[in-house]
């Protein structure tokens, strides 16, 4: 148990870490949207699959166990294998059969004589586990990697060091991490999204037969843009809705926050992210609509924007082997979608 590269096995010592980790998207790394493509690539491609497991699925192990898979795909025994868990404990923990960690929580470390006495032959300490850059590997591409409009197409780390959480020293793992619990909540939830920005709703006026409002958001509690990857997009909209609570026609304003690029990676379309400190208005000048109410005003997010034009159309293409996966990879994408923020102000009568 103590050799096996099973998170489970882990688990059985390290129940905490083992329970946060089961609910994170670091576990779900090797979902349909990923396999459903991966399965569609030939067994003994193990380049081209590498270009997205040294992420997704890391371990050499795991990369042995995908290639079997590919060749034969019915599955023997129970239970989820290796290279199916994703982003496993021992891919960020364990190397040469070596277990490394932070040091605990008082500084210390075990010392040889006691490391013999524990589990997995003991562990080694590395400062490497507070540092942000632990976590560059997959979440900022290397200088010469892949950019559009003259900007990589992963640059958390350089959009981190560039505001002022680097400098007081409030690292990824402070956010993403907090108290060293293996959350890494990010886009796809709805707390770490209200913590992400501050908003600020002006309420109505009418003047001169329009309605004039604004909906103000600023990132205050992101550490990089808000959102970091070409993969989110998030709307502001503000609405006039009847007594019976539903949105006028032709009343909606909206607002786009997104780096959107072309499908085919080609170019970049627009990119009004917003940099920590940066804010974003939507100003509202409509007519107020016969039997409208109240004004609402809103934000929701549609975490996996791209992906889902991304499986429109893998499957229009033809996914192959992968055509099962893809179509529920498509419906979990469009049912990802949510509102993190929402308000209404009655509207003066008139
Ligand atoms: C070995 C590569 C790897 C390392 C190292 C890594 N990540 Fe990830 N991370 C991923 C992948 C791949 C995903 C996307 C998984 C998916 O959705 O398929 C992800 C997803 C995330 C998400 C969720 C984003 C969302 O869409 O909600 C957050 C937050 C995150 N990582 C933070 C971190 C932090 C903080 C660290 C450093 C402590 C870190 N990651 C280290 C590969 C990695
Ligand atoms: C440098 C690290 C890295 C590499 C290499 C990489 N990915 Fe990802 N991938 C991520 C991260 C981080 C996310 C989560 C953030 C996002 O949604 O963009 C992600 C998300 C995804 C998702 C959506 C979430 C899911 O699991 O359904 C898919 C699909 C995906 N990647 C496919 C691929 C494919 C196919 C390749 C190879 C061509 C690849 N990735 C290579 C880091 C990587
Ligand atoms: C994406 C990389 C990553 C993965 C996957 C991961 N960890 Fe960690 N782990 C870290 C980092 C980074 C820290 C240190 C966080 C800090 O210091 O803020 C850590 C800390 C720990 C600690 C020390 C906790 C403490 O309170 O002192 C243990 C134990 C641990 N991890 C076990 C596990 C187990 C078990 C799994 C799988 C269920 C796992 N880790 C998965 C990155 C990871
Ligand atoms: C039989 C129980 C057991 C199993 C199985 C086990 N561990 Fe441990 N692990 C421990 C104990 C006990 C310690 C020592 C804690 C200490 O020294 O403070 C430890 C220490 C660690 C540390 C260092 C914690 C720190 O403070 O930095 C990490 C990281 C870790 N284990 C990861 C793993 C991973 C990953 C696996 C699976 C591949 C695993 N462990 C399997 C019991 C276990
Ligand atoms: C001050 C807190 C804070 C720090 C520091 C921080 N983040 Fe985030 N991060 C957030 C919040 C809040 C969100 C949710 C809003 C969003 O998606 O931009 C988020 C979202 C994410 C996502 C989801 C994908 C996306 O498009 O936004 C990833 C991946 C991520 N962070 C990785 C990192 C990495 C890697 C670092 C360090 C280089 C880091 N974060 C530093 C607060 C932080």
């Amino acid at each position: 148990m103590e050799a096996a590269l099973d998170p489970a096995a882990c688990g059985t010592c390290h129940v905490e870490q083992y329970k946060d980790w089961q609910t994170t998207l670091h576990a779900a790394a090797m979902g349909p949207g990923l396999l459903g493509q991966l399965v569609d690539m030939a067994p003994e491609a193990r380049d081209e699959q590498q270009d997205c497991i040294r992420c997704h699925a890391p371990l050499a192990e795991q990369a042995d166990g995908l290639a079997q898979a590919i060749a034969s795909p019915a599955r023997g025994g129970k239970g989820a294998r290796l290279h199916e868990q994703g982003l496993v404990c021992a891919a960020c923990h364990v190397r040469g059969r070596e277990h490394f960690g932070p040091a605990r929580r008082d500084g210390s470390a075990p010392r040889p004589e006691e490391s013999q006495s524990l589990p997995h032959g003991g562990w080694t300490a590395a400062s490497a586990f507070e540092d942000a850059r632990f976590c560059a590997a997959c979440h900022q591409f290397e200088p010469d990697g892949f950019a559009l409009n003259g900007k990589l197409l992963e640059n958390t780390l350089e959009e981190w060091k560039a505001s002022a959480y680097a400098a007081e020293g409030k690292t990824c793992q402070s956010c993403h991490m907090p108290e060293r619990r293996h959350l890494w909540r990010g886009v796809h939830d709805p707390g770490m999204m209200r913590a992400a920005v501050s908003v600020e709703a002006a309420p109505p006026r009418a003047e001169q037969g329009t309605i004039r409002a604004a909906l103000r958001i600023r990132n205050t509690g992101t550490g990089h843009y808000f959102p970091t990857y070409v993969t989110p997009r998030v709307v502001a909209e503000i609405f006039q809705e009847s007594a019976a609570g539903s949105m006028i026609d032709g009343t909606l304003a909206q607002h786009v926050i997104q780096r959107q690029v072309a499908l085919d990676l080609s170019r970049e379309i627009a990119d009004t992210r917003l940099a920590p400190g940066a804010e974003a208005v939507l100003e509202y000048r409509r007519p107020p609509a016969p039997g409208a109410v109240r004004l609402v005003y809103r934000l929701r997010v549609e975490p996996d924007r791209f992906y889902t034009e991304l499986y429109e159309s893998l499957l229009a293409g033809g996914a192959g082997r992968g055509t099962k996966m893809i179509r529920e990879a498509l419906r979990r994408s469009r049912a990802s979608h949510f509102a993190f923020y929402e308000e209404r102000k009655a509207l003066e009568a008139r």
